[in-house]
C-alpha cells in the first residue's frame, strides 16, 4: 500500500511539473491548473479529489482564501455543529488549536489520496468552479468567507513573512502587492475565486452562503445565527434565552483563543513535512488593519482590481 501511495504521488507530481508556472511567494512556485495558481502539494492533493472525492449530503464545506478567516469559522462552525456533544467549560477548542478539528481537505488527500476524512465539517481553499462533482451533486452545504482583499493580502504578507525560511531576503511589500494583483498567487486571481462562490450564492441560495468576515465583526449574534440556520442546525428559542449564541461566540472569539495555551505556545502539523506554529493563525482579527501597511499607491492598485472586477459586490 505505500509504494501504491508512492506511485501515486510521484505520478502526480510529475503531472504538476508538466503544468504552467510562475514564480510564488515562498521556495515554490505556483503551478496553473484549470484557470487557478496553486502550490505544489495542495494542487496534487485537488487533483486527486477531483477524480475520488465522495462527499455526502450532510457535509458542510468551509471554503476561503487563505488568510480571510478560516480559523475563526473553523471554530465557530465546529462549535455549532457539535454543541450537544461538547460542554463549553470542557471544549476541544480549549486544548486544540481549530485546524486540528476540522480538516483541511486538499492537504488530507495529499497524505490520504484513498479515503476521506470520516467528519462531516471539512475545510477547503478550493476554488468553485474546480470542486469535485460530488460535492455540487451530493445537496451538501457551502460556507464561503469573504474578506476584504486589502485585509486578507496583508494577513497573507506577515504569515508568509513569518513563515519565510530565515536565510531568504525579507519579503518585499510592493513584490507581494504586484503578484496578488497578477492573480498569480497561491489559490489566485482572489477576484475569480470570490466571484465563483458569489454567483453561485446567488444562484443556489439554499447550498451556498455567502459570509462576510466584517460582518461576523460586526455583529456576530445575527451572523452566528444566520450561519447555524444556513447549515441546518438552528439554535432553538430555548438556547437563545439560555445565552448559548453568546457562548459559542465568546468561545470562538479572537481574545479566546488567542490567549489559550494551546494556540500560544502548541504548534499545528498541517501534513506530514510542515508543523507551523499555533499562534502564526492568530495576529489581529480585526478589520481595515491594511492602513497601517499599504500606501496609497499600493491601495489603489488593490481597489482598482476590486473596482474592475468585483465591483457588483462590494
Ligand atoms: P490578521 O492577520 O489580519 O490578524 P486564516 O485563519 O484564514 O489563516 O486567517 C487568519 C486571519 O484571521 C488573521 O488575520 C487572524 O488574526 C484572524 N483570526 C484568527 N482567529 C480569529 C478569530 N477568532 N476572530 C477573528 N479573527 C481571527
Amino acid at each position: 500500500k505505500q509504494e501504491e501511495h508512492q506511485e501515486t504521488h510521484q505520478k502526480l507530481s510529475e503531472l504538476v511539473s508538466t503544468l504552467p508556472k510562475a514564480k510564488g511567494w515562498a521556495t515554490q512556485h505556483v503551478h496553473y491548473h484549470q484557470g487557478f495558481w496553486f502550490n505544489q502539494s495542495p494542487l496534487q492533493g485537488i487533483i486527486t479529489l477531483q477524480k475520488s472525492f465522495e462527499a455526502r449530503p450532510t457535509d458542510v464545506f468551509l471554503v476561503t482564501l487563505p488568510k480571510s478567516g478560516t480559523t475563526w469559522f473553523k471554530a465557530l462552525l465546529f462549535t455549532i455543529m457539535n454543541r450537544n456533544r461538547y460542554d463549553f467549560h470542557d471544549h476541544p477548542l480549549l486544548t486544540a488549536n481549530p485546524h486540528e478539528c476540522v480538516p483541511f481537505l486538499e492537504m488530507y488527500a495529499m497524505e490520504n489520496p484513498n479515503q476521506r476524512p470520516d467528519l462531516s465539517l471539512l475545510s477547503t481553499h478550493m476554488p468553485y468552479t474546480i470542486l469535485p462533482k460530488s460535492i455540487l451533486a451530493s445537496g451538501s452545504r457551502i460556507v464561503y468567507v469573504y474578506r476584504d482583499p486589502k485585509d486578507t493580502f496583508v494577513s497573507l504578507w506577515h504569515f508568509m513573512s513569518k513563515l519565510r525560511p530565515k536565510e531568504l531576503p525579507p519579503l518585499v511589500l510592493e513584490d507581494a502587492v504586484e503578484q496578488f494583483c497578477s492573480g498569480k498567487s497561491s489559490y489566485g486571481p482572489f477576484w475569480d475565486h470570490v466571484l465563483g462562490y458569489w454567483k453561485a450564492s446567488i444562484e443556489w441560495p439554499d447550498r451556498v452562503m455567502f459570509v462576510k468576515f466584517a460582518d461576523m465583526k460586526n455583529d456576530p449574534i445575527l451572523h452566528a445565527k444566520r450561519l447555524a440556520e444556513f447549515i441546518s442546525y438552528p439554535f432553538s428559542s430555548e438556547e437563545e434565552n439560555e445565552g448559548v449564541i453568546h457562548k459559542v461566540i465568546e468561545l470562538c472569539s479572537f481574545e479566546n483563543l488567542s490567549n489559550l495555551e494551546v494556540n500560544k505556545s502548541g504548534s499545528y502539523k498541517a501534513s506530514s513535512a510542515s508543523k507551523i506554529e499555533s499562534k502564526t493563525f492568530f495576529r489581529q482579527g480585526k478589520t481595515g488593519d491594511w492602513k497601517n501597511i499599504l500606501t496609497t499607491e499600493m491601495a489603489e492598485q488593490i481597489d482598482g482590481i476590486i473596482e474592475q472586477k468585483l465591483k457588483d459586490l462590494v
